[in-house]
């Protein structure tokens, strides 16, 4: 099989939770302290040798190409002014990497928006698919671990995690056979399930390790109520035909997609600088 080195962004999503700010600004682009949500997604899939990002995007998502453009005058500005800590901050993609843009056309849901990186994977290729609002802390790369199981067993696989009963029905969530250290094979999957009707406690996150199969069983799956095409329904498929394992996440994930992860999120990331963890404390102390 051919080495994974291909990972789909889907970032075309309208971000309607973070309205006001999302009217111009990609929810992808919002920050954690100093760096885009975006760009973590993105080191994270280079750090486990991705080497060509593929963003489906939707209009008015330009600021996400823009932010990983070279700044050639203000990097040299910098440079002559001996401010390499800036330069490092202005270098958001290494020039080796690739990048395309592909624009997803409708907002038509998850399973539509990697249908649309069909023409750039190849027939006997695995690819990663990667949603930048669960952002992840981990002493290990999240991605790595699932595309190492996914090379040696060749088949789909997608990163879980435990998630509270009251947070389950905004999750898929899995039914997995019997755990070998982190991992399982996958008995069923069901799309937002109400509390009583989940399988498990452990629901899908953002990070998705699939085989070029997928886009036959997306264009195979019917849309749901709200007219969209659910990447969950050709998971369902893909159980059928070549199996669906699932690695239990280690590390701390934050969905940045609501308001609560996304203040927690910046929250943790500003603890561990010492100085922001000595002000947040100061200023929570008057609180109690
Ligand atoms: C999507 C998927 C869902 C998954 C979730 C992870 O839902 O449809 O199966 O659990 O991402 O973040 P969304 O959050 O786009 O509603």
């Amino acid at each position: 099989m051919k080495k994974i080195s291909k990972a789909v962004f889907p970032v075309g999503g309208m971000g309607t939770r973070f309205l006001p700010a999302t009217k111009s600004i990609p929810k992808e682009l919002l920050p954690i302290i100093d760096k885009p949500l975006i760009q973590y997604a993105v080191e994270e899939a280079i750090d486990a040798g991705i080497e060509t990002l593929i963003f489906i995007t939707s209009a008015s998502k330009h600021a996400i190409s823009d932010h990983f453009d070279p700044m050639p005058d203000l990097r040299a500005k910098f440079v002559a002014e001996n401010k390499h800590h800036l330069v490092e901050k202005l270098d958001t993609l290494p020039l080796e990497i690739q990048r395309v843009f592909i624009p997803q056309g409708q907002p038509l849901g998850l399973g539509h928006a990697v249908l649309q990186a069909k023409p750039l994977i190849e027939e006997n290729e695995m690819f990663a698919v990667i949603l930048a609002d669960d952002f992840i802390q981990a002493n290990n790369n999240p991605l790595r671990r699932l595309l190492t199981l996914a090379e040696q067993q060749g088949a789909a696989t997608i990163s879980v995690e435990a998630v509270e009963p009251e947070r389950i029905s905004s999750y898929g969530v899995i039914a997995p056979d019997a755990w070998h250290d982190d991992y399982a094979q996958v008995n069923a999957i069901i799309e937002k399930p109400a509390v009583v009707d989940a399988p498990s406690e452990y629901g899908v996150i953002g990070r998705y390790v699939l085989p070029y199969s997928v886009f036959a069983a997306l264009n195979q799956v019917t849309m749901d109520q709200n007219n969209e095409i659910q990447l969950t329904d050709a998971l369902k498929v893909l159980i059928d035909q070549s199996g669906l394992q699932a690695v239990k996440l280690l590390g701390q994930r934050f969905d940045c997609g609501s308001q609560d992860g996304f203040v927690m999120a910046n929250l943790h990331v500003a603890m561990q600088d010492e100085t922001l963890l000595r002000k947040i404390k100061d200023y929570l102390s008057k609180w109690e």
